[in-house]
């Protein structure tokens, strides 16, 4: 099968991860019946510099014509955080109907975790945030009436629809992968409105899969139960500010930010998905050379699973492995002193080899 993906890299380390998940997908191409072109789309705070533009005037038009989108990171002190975010992947998550941000934290083989709990129950799970509405939407404002009297509003917008479609999501996930149990990640005992109508929704949707156990935390005590006993939890369905959070949580239980990829799905298919680390551009590191890769090639994995290759998804994630087992060429936020190349390096040799 002949697919073909647009590239962001981005920026900061966006770049340098993302050319190491393109060698690895090059490998790939060569060893398997799949076959992957691409683009690249130097969309980034330079862009941005030059043309006023996160990108260009029909950039989700040019999007739209791809099968899938590999997303590096963006962030540069040279401009505000708000327009890199919403000027580049809060159009393409929300015009592309992209609702479900699916995280997994699964601690992989030859992985230490800083969890002292020594239960025998492996760490496994998806975290699947709402992806498309909720607190972060730009409805609000700041009114001034006066010096003393200046107020901020910023309104949270659930509907009806987008909560019943990422219930749906997580519930059928949970079926279709033959687990047991949902876990929905609230706080109706203080944002009475939407969190009780959040609720609600998922309440009626969890009644329609009598198999799948439903339970629901407020999302302060979730917080500690992530870090006292992470292995309990299967399918965590979060709203997108609490999974925002909750997703940089879990990435810590299982490695950290470096190996932490994530999805946001279109589940209808009409519009390409997106595929990125959940990391940012980290300014403290780029043009070091040592970034980890990791996450930038686990997401790549993912794109291949949502082709429907779920299989080279996991050698991808075999590989990983060896690599963690063996301890060799690791970045230094893994305690090794590999470069960025050494370890998309080792990949690619351990990928060929399997
Ligand atoms: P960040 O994820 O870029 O960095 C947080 C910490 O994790 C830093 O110490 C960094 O060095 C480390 N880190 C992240 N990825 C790593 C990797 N692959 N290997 C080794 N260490 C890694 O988050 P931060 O610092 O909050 O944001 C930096 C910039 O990134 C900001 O401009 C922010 O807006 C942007 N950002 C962009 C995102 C995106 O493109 N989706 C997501 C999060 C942040
Ligand atoms: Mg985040």
């Amino acid at each position: 099968m002949d697919y073909k993906i647009a590239v962001i890299p981005g920026d900061g380390i966006g770049v340098e991860v993302m050319n190491e998940a393109l060698k690895v997908l090059e490998i790939i191409n060569t060893k398997e019946s799949i076959h992957i072109t691409y683009d690249i789309f130097n969309w980034n705070s330079d862009y941005y510099l030059q043309t006023s533009r996160m990108m260009p005037e029909n950039g989700l038009k040019q999007l739209k014509e791809y099968d899938a989108i590999l997303f590096g990171a963006i962030g540069d002190e040279r401009v505000p955080d708000d327009v890199t975010l919403w000027e580049l992947i809060m159009p393409i998550r929300k015009s592309f109907q992209q609702y479900v941000n699916f995280r997994p934290i699964k601690l992989l083989k030859g992985m230490d975790t800083p969890i002292r709990n020594q239960s025998t129950k492996p760490i496994d799970f998806v975290l699947i945030r709402e992806n498309a509405e909720g607190e972060y939407s730009n409805a609000g404002g700041i009114m001034f009436a006066g010096e003393h009297r200046e107020l901020a509003i910023q309104n949270n917008i659930m509907t009806k629809q987008g909560v019943t479609q990422i219930a749906e999501f997580a519930f059928s996930y949970a079926q279709k992968q033959n687990l047991t149990k949902v876990t929905n990640a609230t706080k109706s005992n203080a944002i009475i409105h939407s969190m009780k109508f959040w609720d609600r929704i998922i309440e009626g949707v969890a009644g329609e899969y009598l198999d799948i156990s439903y339970e629901k935390y407020y999302i302060d005590a979730l917080a500690t139960y992530f870090v006292q006993r992470p292995q309990d939890f299967q399918v965590v369905l979060a709203t997108n500010l609490f999974g925002d959070i909750l997703s940089d949580l879990g990435s810590a239980i299982v490695g950290g930010l470096g190996i932490s990829p994530s999805a946001n799905i279109n589940p209808a298919g009409e519009f390409p998905s997106m595929f990125e680390p959940v990391h940012g551009s980290a300014p403290d590191i780029a043009g070091k050379g040592i970034a980890n890769p990791i996450a930038q090639i686990w997401s790549l994995a993912l794109l291949y699973e949502q082709l429907g290759r779920k299989d080279i998804h996991d050698k991808v994630i075999t590989t990983i492995e060896a690599l963690f087992i063996n301890k060799v060429n690791l970045t230094a936020d893994m305690g090794g002193t590999a470069s960025t190349t050494e370890v998309g390096d080792s990949v690619c040799t351990i990928l060929k080899s399997l």
